[in-house]
């Protein structure tokens, strides 16, 4: 099949390539939106990513170019106008699972940066300076984390918390009995957000979910608590925690995703002004880490990745049901 790639970086490119055996692959670089849709024309399906917005208009042009398949290389589809390309004929796909461990470890990885300050201490040791002030942090051992979502990314990373020997407080609505078994206690939201000293948001967004995290909730919150989201930037409302740090109440923010991150993250903006001066107030707290969303970027990730998406497009061009069909 033709497909045409969308927001691919190198290491797309070199995973996609070492799997792809049938198919004839046009990389692109940027985005898929309403200038960039011309290049997919001709091409049976079109391959993006989490920010690609595909929304109506866009849906309607993939119609007109010929295209049948949008095959998302994510797990999300909050970027996909569904019922427009049910409309329009074309069918979703995405990567359901590629590697859980991936995130729940880079949300460990978040928490471990930001509680020991291994960040600073790296940039302090290089320029010469062996001093330890201000490098306290606290023992994991005996906290509470609360985890939003205990899913597949929140299950993993409820074991390793455990592992830790933190005691694990969860909220979902679809108890899994197995964390129960293995020691998370489940609690309503309100309980999760008064007892926890580390929460995780790892559910998925959605309209229920979307500024989950807001002033209200922040209030709750015990003071100097660490949140961690590397889930979707729109789960929290970024206003309200950039308040909550100025006013202290939030003591940690470590981030993997930000509600406004299209055309920052995953771009090299070094030489440029920052245009987006929410992100850049964040970026001026000495409590607050953010990576540019690369919890997934693992080499299993990639190429669970690469393997599942080419399955999917077989899979549309042989006629065989579509397992991971988003409808
Ligand atoms: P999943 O579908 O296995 O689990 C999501 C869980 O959230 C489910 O148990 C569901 O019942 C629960 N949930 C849904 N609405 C909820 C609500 N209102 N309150 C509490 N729980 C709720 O998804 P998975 O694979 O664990 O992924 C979670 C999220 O992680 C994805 O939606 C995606 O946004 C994000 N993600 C981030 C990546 C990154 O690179 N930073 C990579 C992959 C996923």
């Amino acid at each position: 099949m033709k497909i045409a790639f969308f927001s691919t970086k190198p290491y797309d490119r070199e995973f996609f390539e070492k799997y792809n055996e049938a198919n004839q692959i046009s990389f692109y670089e940027v985005a898929l939106n309403e200038q960039s849709i011309r290049l997919a024309e001709g091409a049976e399906a079109v391959c993006v990513f989490v920010n690609d917005k595909i929304n109506a208009s866009i849906i309607e042009a993939l119609q007109k170019a010929g295209v049948q398949l949008i095959a998302l290389r994510c797990a999300g589809f909050n970027n996909v106008d569904l019922g427009a390309a049910r409309n329009a004929s074309i069918k979703v796909v995405r990567v359901p699972a590629y590697s859980p461990y991936a995130v729940a470890e880079h949300a460990l990885a978040l928490i471990m940066t930001l509680n020991r300050k291994t960040h600073k201490a790296y940039n302090r040791v290089r320029e010469g300076n062996f001093s330890l002030e201000k490098l306290t942090g606290f023992d994991l051992y005996h906290k509470t984390v609360g985890i939003i979502g205990t899913g597949k990314i929140g299950g993993i990373f409820a074991k390793i918390m455990l592992g830790l020997g933190c005691k694990v407080l969860a909220y979902d609505m679809f108890p899994d009995e197995h964390l129960t078994a293995a020691g998370v206690n489940y609690v309503d939201f309100e309980e999760l957000l008064i007892h926890s000293d580390i929460v995780s948001l790892h559910c998925p967004l959605t309209e229920a979910t979307r500024h989950l995290i807001n002033a209200e909730a922040l209030a709750q919150m015990k003071l100097g608590v660490m949140l961690i989201n590397t889930s979707r930037g729109a789960l929290i409302d970024t206003q309200a925690v950039v308040e909550a740090l100025k006013n202290k109440t939030l003591g940690y923010l470590g981030i993997d995703v930000y509600e406004q991150e299209e055309n920052i993250f995953f771009n090299d903006l070094s030489g440029q002004i920052l245009q987006d001066d929410t992100l850049a107030r964040l970026m001026t707290f000495p409590n607050v880490l953010i990576t540019s969303h690369q919890g997934f970027l693992t080499e299993e990730a990639l190429t669970q990745i690469a393997i599942t998406t080419l399955q999917n497009v077989s899979d549309f061009e042989h006629k065989i049901a579509l397992i991971n069909e988003v409808k």
